[in-house]
This record gives structure tokens, C-alpha cells and sequence, in this order.
């Protein structure tokens, strides 16, 4: 998904969807937080050797750690010994793929507001052609390692923090999918942001970061920038790891990518160092050893995991100030068909309606240039936030409109009214929301 002008607009203002889905909390007061510590390489590095260990260990000829094989379930048992030693509360979730037992290991930092999670994972499975190090023993061993550090510095967040071990992703994202489509609409819904690790070790490297949720993405590049490396958006595939099973259903997703088996080109030799060939050339093979890794840009990629996750997890990130009133029932949009609507009851409120009414539109879509989104005021008065275009092909919109709506009665019921008028792609209503300064 590429954001528009006017998410990133909102997102220099301190306003993202991130913090709109937080819920409204007063301005946080100046208060200083505790930066986030260095993540020490050798320990990643250790993990990795360990996690090589268990592949050798199974599977004979380099051994690999795929879903349904022993080196799997022992690499599952691996991380969860660590977590639960340092304090975390640990389960492991199972599922069934290919006519194999598939786990997740789901670990939990005891405390923060649990109605703001900040989650961050891995997939820990490799294909069974080899020990899968890169893929994905660096982002397992990077998001474990900042998980062990949240623990040694007692790290007391605002928001609540939890790690995930994703199983089976090289069959097709099945563990992320297993455990969203598991996780009741309630939980979900407390989720305000899913960082992904998927290869952030690759020999020849390049620094990419996803171009999803303006906030997360923003925190990732003024990290490389603080260090002077230069970052490009992940482009090798958007949607082939797990955070797209966060992001099909509306939550704000993020992450980093170091490049799997396309060509470094010649520019990116100049940026970057290294060579005009593959990222990874031991992409999915047996050579995806504890060889096959850069400790720089392994270093580099675990400092800046924790430096995203302290500072999205802080609360000082301010969310809008003001009076909400939200609708978050689900409203399907049929599709080329009639209009829906999702409403609010504002009350309490003395006057008209502001100038700049903030309107948090949530909509998930598969093709959003079908939608026509209006905002209808109590006395009927018509708002039109998007029009229908045939060529906007991106998915979902999730961003804040701004509404003179200064001639309005504040009182009443407002709605948000979406119309569907092209065959083929469909959605629903997520959310609707209206902050009152
Ligand atoms: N495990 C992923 C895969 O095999 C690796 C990958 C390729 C990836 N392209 C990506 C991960 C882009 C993140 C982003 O498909
Ligand atoms: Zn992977
Ligand atoms: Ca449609």
C-alpha cells in the first residue's frame, strides 16, 4: 500500500491511524523516556548458532527446522525455555497444515495497558531444503533477544508488549493466519500495531523498510538516518510475510527486510556497499547457514527493533486530545450496491461542530478507488470525504479527513455513508469515528 499526502501529512502532526485506534488519551505531560538500550550482536549471534545446533541436530545433511519436522518443534522449545526463564508469559498455539502439527509460540510481557498491544514477530519455521538462518533464524533471534532485553532493563512500557514465533509461514503465512483468524474481534481490535522481521541478516545486504502504517515506517528510518544508513522502501513482494495477515484485517503493520534472492543493483552497490548480485544468494537453500549472514546489518536491524519498539510502546507518541465517539461494528459494503451506513450518537457537546472535525474513516477494501465515502451530519447536510475513482487500486482506506463542519449543530446523529459502485472487489465498515477538539 503507498499512503497518501495526507496520512503523511497527519503523520508529521502526530496524528496516524496508530493513534486513532489507541482510543483518545489526554495529552501526554513532557515526561522523559527511557531510550532504548543497544542490542548486544554477539547474543543474536549466539541464538543463531543455536538455532544452526538444532537443524544440524535434524534432518541429517545440514539439517533443516521446517513445520511437521523435529528440527521445528525443537526450535519452538528453544525460544520458549529463554522467554519463560526471563519472566514472560508463554503458550505455545497449535495448528494442523499439510497433515501436520503447526506451532505458535505467543509470549507476553506481564503488564502495560492491555488495551494496547504492541506485537512484534518472527516466522521460525525454514523450507526443508536447509537450517533456514536468515530465513528467518535472524529476525527469530533479533526479536528474541530485544524481548530478553526488555526483561534485563525491567522495560515498564505504557502499552503492552507481545513477541510472537510464527510456524509454517514458508507454506503460505499459515501460523500468523491461524493465530488473527483465532484471536476474538476484541482482541484484535486492542492490537494498535504488528512489526514483522523476515530476513534482516542477508549477506549482501540492502536496509528496506515496509511502506505500511506512517508511523511505525517513520520510526524505522529516523532510526537508519540517526545512523547515517541510507533506506529504501521494501518493494521484493509486499504481502509475503506475516504481517500480511495483520494487516488483511485492519491493523497498522511495519517492519524490515534486508532482500531475499532479487539482484542488488548497481546504485544499490553505491548505497549500500557489497555486490550486483543477489541479496541472499543462499535464498531457500541448503547454504542459509550461519555463514550466510551480515553481522552489520544484522546489528544494525536488531538496534532498530528496539528502538521501534520502545518508542511505539512509551505512550508518548501523543494521540489526538478531545471527545470520541466511535462506531466500530462492522458494516459489510455490498458490492456495486446500495449504500451503508455507520453512525454516532454526539451528545454533550455545546454548539456547532468545529472546523477541523476529525473524521476516522476505517474501512477495509480490496480496491478502494470503488468507494465513495461521505460524512452526513445530524440535519442531513452531505460531506464528501472520497470520490469514486477506477484507476485507485490500493486496498482499504484508513485515514483522517478533516471537516469544516463549523456550520453544523454538533448534536445529533452523524453518519458515515460508503457506496460501493464497481463489480468485483468488496469490503466492510471497520470503524467510524469523530474527535471533537
Ligand atoms: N519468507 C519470505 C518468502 O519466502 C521472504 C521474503 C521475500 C520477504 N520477500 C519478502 C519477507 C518481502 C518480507 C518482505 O517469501
Ligand atoms: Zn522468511
Ligand atoms: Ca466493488
Amino acid at each position: 500500500m503507498s499512503l497518501s499526502a495526507r496520512q503523511r501529512v497527519l503523520a508529521v502532526a502526530g496524528i496516524t491511524l496508530a493513534g486513532l485506534l489507541a482510543g483518545a488519551v489526554p495529552a501526554a505531560t513532557a515526561q522523559s523516556v527511557a531510550a532504548a538500550p543497544d542490542i548486544p550482536v554477539a547474543n543474536v549471534k549466539q541464538h543463531l548458532a543455536d538455532l544452526q545446533s538444532i537443524a544440524s541436530a535434524n534432518g541429517g545433511n545440514g539439517g533443516n527446522r521446517a513445520h511437521g519436522r523435529a528440527g521445528y518443534k525443537a526450535s519452538i522449545d528453544f525460544v520458549k525455555a529463554k522467554l519463560d526463564a526471563a519472566g514472560y508469559t508463554t503458550r505455545i498455539e497449535q495448528f494442523t497444515s499439510s497433515g501436520s502439527t503447526g506451532y505458535n509460540l505467543i509470549a507476553d510481557w506481564p503488564g502495560g495497558d492491555t488495551n494496547q498491544v504492541l506485537m512484534a514477530g518472527s516466522h521460525l519455521d525454514s523450507v526443508t531444503s536447509g537450517p533456514g538462518i536468515n530465513d528467518n533464524g535472524s529476525g527469530s533471534a533479533a526479536i528474541l533477544e530485544t524481548a530478553l532485553a526488555v526483561a534485563r532493563t525491567g522495560y515498564q512500557p505504557t502499552k503492552h508488549l507481545r513477541f510472537a514465533w510464527w510456524g509454517a509461514e514458508e507454506l503460505g503465512l499459515v501460523g500468523s493466519k491461524y493465530y488473527v483468524n483465532n484471536l476474538p474481534s476484541t482482541e484484535r481490535a486492542k492490537i494498535s500495531g504488528y512489526l514483522n522481521f523476515d530476513m534482516i541478516g542477508s549477506p549482501n545486504p540492502g536496509y528496506f523498510v515496509y511502506d505500511d502504517d506512517p508511523t511505525i515506517e517513520k520510526n524505522f528510518k529516523d532510526y537508519f538516518a540517526g545512523i547515517g544508513v541510507p533506506t529504501e522502501i521494501e518493494t521484493e513482494g509486499d504481502g509475503r510475510s506475516d504481517h500480511a495477515s495483520f494487516k488483511n484485517v485492519g491493523i497498522p503493520v511495519g517492519g524490515l527486510f534486508t532482500g531475499a534472492s532479487r539482484t542488488k543493483t548497481s546504485a544499490q552497490v553505491q548505497k549500500w556497499g557489497g555486490t550486483a548480485t543477489a541479496f541472499d544468494r543462499c535464498y531457500h537453500s541448503s547454504c542459509d547457514t550461519t555463514t550466510n549472514i551480515n553481522d552489520t546489518a544484522l546489528d544494525r536491524n536488531s538496534d532498530a527493533i528496539a528502538h521501534a519498539i520502545w518508542n511505539l510502546s512509551s505512550g508518548t507518541t501523543t494521540p489526538p486530545t478531545g471527545t470520541v465517539f466511535e462506531n466500530t461494528s462492522d458494516v459489510s459494503i455490498p458490492d456495486n450496491g446500495a449504500v451503508v451506513t455507520s453512525s454516532v450518537n454526539v451528545t454533550g457537546i455545546t454548539g456547532n461542530a468545529p472546523s477541523d472535525l476529525a473524521v476516522g474513516v476505517d474501512i477495509i477494501h480490496t480496491w478502494r478507488g470503488d468507494l465513495v465515502v461521505d460524512l452526513i451530519a445530524p440535519d442531513g447536510t452531505v460531506y464528501n470525504l472520497k470520490p469514486y475513482s477506477s484507476s485507485d487500486s490500493a486496498d482499504n482506506v484508513q485515514t483522517t479527513y478533516t471537516v469544516n463542519a463549523s456550520a453544523e449543530v454538533a448534536n445529533g446523529s452523524w453518519s458515515l455513508r460508503v457506496q460501493d459502485r464497481a463489480t468485483y472487489d468488496t469490503g466492510y465498515i471497520n470503524s467510524f469515528k469523530l474527535t471533537f477538539p
